[in-house]
């Protein structure tokens, strides 16, 4: 096990990404931290490391060797991939290192690559303009429902009841934006993630049985080492997919949406000219960077960026804070809609950069498009606004009220959204 005694460590700060002196403005936090100590050690949940800065986080997450995202028994049973560990399934291919990760990433490859995002344009568009419609009569809403899209999409996308996507949204919200101990929070795990569980085991045996064209089938059909995947692995990696489309994607939407009110020149520029959303988004995700920071286990001592790290220290790579690197990038506090070259670290760095980047593009595009479109003028009430209750690993709002001039519906409407699935 780690020592974990401060003497021995170098610097030591007083910091807590998940703290609410944190949440208060996570920006500056990391600003503050990442200019005078760079690599530093907390003593808050037992002990992490938190590397701030561009190069120590490029450096971490490309040395898989001394940086393992598998679970190991430093920090507790549960995802090894934050801090603190969320008791979460195993989750497939993101607590996995190489050699062995690679067997599982090659059969994900596939239904996320560019091609079969191209495949998914209609659906999310479908779903875009259904949460759209549900409040353009309307004239005012709350535009933080359509974070329900990327949950939605996923579900969808690998097969699961669309019909009940709230479940899914609502489990996997929680996971990451949710107070460990709330109300909603104990709900989400004790009661809510152990009927999905049991939802999707079954229908991932039953796509064994009876193949339909949807992500579940396709992965179940897999071979791992010339056997048939396990149907367990199969759902960690169905877990895993469900984690990440649902939560990043509609933060990143939610702060767009927010600061492109404040910045009207660019929201203009943005609707007159959508040709350069592409680049926008791309900024967009470097400045917010819905995924804040994950964590990796160190499997050796070794000094790291001139500090001592120990076998089992727990290290905190700030996605967040690298991508605000005055060394990576010229007034990184600025948004520049234009920013190119733009290596941002949003989606990670090394093998297990986001599986799942094209389809977060594409759906960011199509809400984005649909809101400036559909909604020209829209006034976000902003003493209303509400943030995540921490936002230690994804940034944004749970509550967004906007008024703007009413439209017209482009849809049907629909008691069931099950009426507009793809399938
Ligand atoms: C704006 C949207 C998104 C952001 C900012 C984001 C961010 C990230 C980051 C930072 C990682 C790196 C994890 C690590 O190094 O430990 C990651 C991995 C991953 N993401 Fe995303 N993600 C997004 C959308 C999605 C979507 C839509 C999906 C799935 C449908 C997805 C699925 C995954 C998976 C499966 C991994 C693990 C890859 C691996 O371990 O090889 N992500 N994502």
């Amino acid at each position: 096990m780690s020592d974990n005694n401060a003497a021995n460590r170098c610097p030591v700060v007083h910091f807590d990404h998940n703290s609410q002196e944190h949440s208060a403005n996570p920006a500056d936090s990391y600003r503050q931290l990442r200019e005078s100590t760079p690599v530093a050690w907390s003593e808050a949940h037992e002990g992490y490391w938190i590397l701030s800065d561009y190069q120590s986080v490029f450096d971490a997450a490309r040395d898989d060797g001394t940086f393992t995202s598998q679970r190991t028994p430093s920090g507790g049973e549960g995802l090894a991939v934050v801090i603190p560990k969320t008791p979460m399934h195993m989750h497939i291919p993101i607590e996995l290192d190489p050699p062995e990760f690679r067997k599982y990433r090659k059969i994900i490859n596939p239904i996320t690559a560019p091609a079969a995002t191209a495949n998914m344009e209609n659906m999310i568009k479908k779903y875009v303009t259904w949460f759209v419609d549900e409040i353009i009569e309307l004239g005012e809403g709350d535009i933080s429902t359509t974070i329900g899209v990327p949950a939605l999409v996923t579900v969808d996308w690998l097969g699961l009841p669309v019909e009940g996507w709230h479940k899914y949204a609502f489990v996997h919200h929680q996971a990451l934006t949710g107070v460990p101990g709330s109300d909603d929070y104990k709900r989400a795990m004790e009661v809510v993630m152990p009927e999905i569980s049991q939802e999707m085991r079954l229908i991932i045996a039953d796509r064994r049985r009876d193949p339909q064209d949807d992500a579940i089938s396709a992965l179940v059909q897999q071979e791992i080492d010339g056997e048939l995947i396990d149907l367990e692995d199969v759902f960690s990696i169905v877990e895993l997919l469900l984690a990440g489309g649902t939560g990043t994607t509609s933060s990143l939407v939610s702060q767009t949406v927010v600061w492109l009110y404040q910045n009207q020149e660019v929201r203009q520029d943005l609707t007159n000219n959508p040709e350069k959303l592409d680049k926008a988004i791309e900024e967009f995700l470097r400045f917010f960077s819905p995924t804040q920071g994950l964590a990796r286990t160190v499997t050796e001592d070794v000094e790291f960026h001139g500090c001592p790290m120990q076998k089992e220290d727990r290290v905190l790579l700030a996605w967040a804070s690298a991508n605000r690197d005055e060394k990576a990038f010229p007034e990184a506090d600025e948004i520049d809609i234009e920013r190119w070259p733009n290596r941002h670290m949003a989606f990670g760095v090394g093998v297990h950069r986001c599986a799942g980047s094209h389809l977060g593009r594409a759906m960011v595009k199509e809400m984005l498009s649909q809101i400036l479109t559909r909604m020209p003028g829209y006034v976000v009430d902003l003493d209303n606004i509400v943030p995540y209750p921490h936002q230690g690993t994804n940034t944004g709002f749970k509550s967004i009220p906007i008024s703007f001039m009413p439209g017209k519906r482009l849809g049907p409407k629909l008691n069931n959204i099950a009426a507009i699935s793809t399938r």
